[in-house]
């Protein structure tokens, strides 16, 4: 052993080296505030394994980049664990660099003879920045989508050669594919050897000054080794545990595949980038222009930092005095506008919401590439364009929430509102005007129809059309219109809702709501055969208990337990809506389309009529097929019940509305 060591020795002087590094003088003995160094370099070396090991797995193009990062992350032995280091470190390693940097200035360490091996770290700080910056966009998904393409619009606010240095980042006049070539380019190359280069430097020009102590009559001096390497191993191990333990507990989350056509309202930047996203909110500041906020202030705020040996030299002591005071300042600074950015996403409704809706997207694309279908040839963003239960809610609140609700809510979560009659109220929750879709076709809401018909329907008597036909027939004039409690449908028992309520007629009842409940052919939900029968010689024929026998749903609704025909022919209805296979996938798409035909509503329709120049034949598919189940079964978490919420909010006005405002 010791000859070979020997041997290399004379050929490279290895042990001088190794001498040399660790005989390091440490004046006033080994010190926990020397550590920021080491742990730097150890987060960056972190990095580079990591790092080229996520390389090995990740293919930079708009069609592969999500899919090999979800590979990486559900499918890699270890990938999680390896992309959750790799996150954590990033960002552990930005942290770490402001304590250096804060460290360094308040010991003095930037003044003469260090002041190039200051700027040299200031370079350093950059081009870390930069890599966090570029390593956001890489998985693809739409967070890094819209945050990036953020940064990459500010750029162009760079005076004189914005554009130009757009185009450069962008790798072009548009943001896509090649500015995920050009920014894997910068993380995984460029900026790595850089970072490296500098880092020779730096730690170089800091071997030749030698540390700047903060207080050299402390203790006697010490070497590196073993008392300062001590220390250091001990606070490299330390970040180590740290980000390991966020890697195994808090997975780095993959939101959906980034796709243009698919608003992201829950773009943020890195955390740590959020007090400059902060700033720039501030009203004095936009009025001023991105090109001030973003670029003229940092710039000068960076000026001051690289000034500041100049500064202390300068102004001697009182110079490091300032210098200390705005390093302290910025650091508050920092701290404030990042916790107000925090504390204001918390409370804005449309921020969670948004946020929400991007946790059930990243959730609902991972599940759909699990399987059973996997992902396909063109890509996981195609998985979520054709998925009924990603965008049934998006076309449901785009074109159905202004009348209906869906639990409550818009669809996607959030409560309707309308423009409020005060100041104080500038916008109030408003009131449904047409049936809540959220339980549509299953046995409750047959329950609900048969049962309980006007208060079911009751949400239109919110609606105008309602109110002035009922002013009208008030007034003695003739008005046929929907009317929730004079229908037909309320009464259709005339008068014996009594005996369809009685315990007699319970199992009947059942019978018949699993009838209904079967016709609609929703899928996730199996009928029991043996009812359903039963139920179809009850809706057909009214073989019920008691005075209600005889009455049956097929005696006005004459189409009941038929198929739903392929080109429906009006010729032939009845005045009563068809219920042939009712709240099924054709009968609810003919629906949508003709709700005015007379086999529907007819002339009383007051739902709007969409044709495929308002609603597309894809839409409509996706549409229904979301409110009729029809799509890979999902166990992603979905959007809260809103409907107490609603009723609670809508049960103080009820006194100026009409009539009491209904409760469902
Ligand atoms: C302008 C308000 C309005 C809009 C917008 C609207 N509807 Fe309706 N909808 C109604 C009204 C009112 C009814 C009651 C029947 C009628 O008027 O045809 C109704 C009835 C329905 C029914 C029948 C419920 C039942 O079982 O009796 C369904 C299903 C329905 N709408 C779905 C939709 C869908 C899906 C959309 C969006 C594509 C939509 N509606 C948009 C007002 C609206
Ligand atoms: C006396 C005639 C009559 C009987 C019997 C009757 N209905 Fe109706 N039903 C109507 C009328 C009329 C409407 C339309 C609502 C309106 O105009 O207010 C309707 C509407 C409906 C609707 C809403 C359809 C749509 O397109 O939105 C359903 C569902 C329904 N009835 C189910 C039933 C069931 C189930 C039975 C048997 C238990 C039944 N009805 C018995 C007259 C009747």
């Amino acid at each position: 052993m010791i000859a070979l060591i020997n041997w290399l020795e004379t050929r490279t002087g290895v042990k001088a080296l190794m001498h040399e590094a660790f005989n390091e003088r440490v004046p006033g003995g080994a010190r926990w505030r020397y550590v920021w160094g080491s742990t730097l370099v150890f987060t960056f070396v972190l990095q580079m394994i990591t790092g080229f090991m996520l390389w090995s797995a990740y293919s930079p193009s708009t069609r592969t980049a999500w899919e090999s990062v979800y590979h990486i992350q559900h499918e890699m032995f270890l990938g999680n664990i390896i992309r959750g280091l790799h996150h954590y470190a990033a960002q552990g390693m930005v942290v770490l660099m402001a304590i250096h940097l804060i460290q360094v200035i308040i010991d003095g360490a930037y003044k003469a003879p260090r002041e190039v091996n200051f700027w040299l770290g200031i370079v350093l700080m950059m081009i870390v920045l930069g890599l966090s910056l570029t390593g956001y966009l890489l998985p693809w998904d739409q967070k890094g989508y819209y945050a990036t393409q953020v940064t990459t619009n500010i750029m162009s606010a760079t005076p004189v050669v914005g554009r130009e240095v757009q185009v450069l980042a962008q790798g072009g006049s548009d943001y896509g594919h090649l500015t995920l070539t050009r920014f894997f380019a910068m993380h995984a190359g460029i900026l790595p050897t850089l970072l490296v280069g500098f880092l020779v430097l730096h730690i170089y020009v800091f071997r030749r000054h030698g540390l700047t102590v903060h207080d050299p009559k402390r203790a006697p001096d010490t070497t590196f080794w073993p008392d300062q390497v001590l220390k250091d191993s001990v606070a490299c191990l330390a970040v180590l545990a740290v980000v390991l333990l966020l890697a195994m507990f808090r997975a780095p989350e993959l939101s959906a595949p980034a796709d243009p056509a698919v608003k992201f309202d829950a773009a943020r930047p890195e955390w740590y980038f959020l007090f400059l996203f902060r700033f720039l909110k501030f009203h004095a500041v936009e009025s001023l222009g991105v090109t001030f906020g973003a670029i003229i202030v940092p710039g000068i705020i960076m000026g001051i930092i690289a000034a500041m040996p100049i500064t202390a030299k300068v102004l001697g002591n009182l110079g490091h005095t300032l210098n200390r005071a705005f390093t302290w300042a910025l650091a508050l600074g920092v701290v404030v506008l990042t916790l107000m950015a925090f504390y204001e996403d918390a409370n804005n409704v449309e921020h969670q919401a948004a946020l929400t809706e991007a946790h059930r997207d990243g959730q609902r694309a991972i599940e759909l590439s699990i399987g059973p279908d996997k992902i396909p040839v063109e890509g996981a963003v195609t998985l979520l364009r054709e998925d009924p239960f990603t965008h049934g809610p998006r076309l449901f609140a785009q074109h159905c929430s202004s009348c209906h609700r869906f639990n409550g809510h818009d669809g996607r979560g959030s409560l309707v509102t309308e423009a409020g009659k005060t100041d104080e109220a500038p916008s109030v929750i408003a009131a449904p005007t047409a049936a809540d879709l959220g339980g549509f076709g299953n046995r409750q809401w047959m329950t609900a129809i048969v049962m309980d018909y006007s208060n079911h329907f009751a949400w239109m008597k919110n609606s105008t059309w309602f109110r002035d036909a009922q002013a009208k027939h008030a007034a003695g004039g003739t008005v046929d219109y929907i009317n929730p409690d004079s229908s037909e449908m309320a009464d259709w028992t005339s008068g014996n809702l009594d005996d369809l309520k009685s315990a007699e007629n319970a199992d009947n009842v059942r019978a018949l709501v699993e009838f209904l409940a079967a016709e609609t052919g929703h899928a996730g939900t199996t009928y029991d055969a043996a009812l359903v029968e039963k139920g179809r010689d009850l809706a057909i024929k009214g073989s019920w208990a008691g005075a209600l026998n005889g009455t049956s749903c097929a005696s006005c609704h004459d189409t009941i337990g038929q198929d739903f025909p392929t080109q429906p022919d009006d010729s032939t209805a009845s005045s009563y809506p068809t219920l042939a296979k009712y709240a099924s996938l054709a009968w609810l798409k003919d629906f949508i389309r003709h709700p005015d035909a007379a086999r529907h509503y007819g002339a009383k329709n007051q739902m709007v009529v969409y044709s495929s120049q308002k609603l597309s034949d894809e839409n409509l598919d996706l549409l229904v097929r979301w409110l009729t189940h029809n799509y890979t079964p999902s166990t992603v978490p979905d959007y809260a019940n809103q409907l107490d919420v609603l009723n609670a909010a809508l049960a103080p006005s009820s006194s100026v509305a009409v009539e009491a405002a209904p409760k469902k």
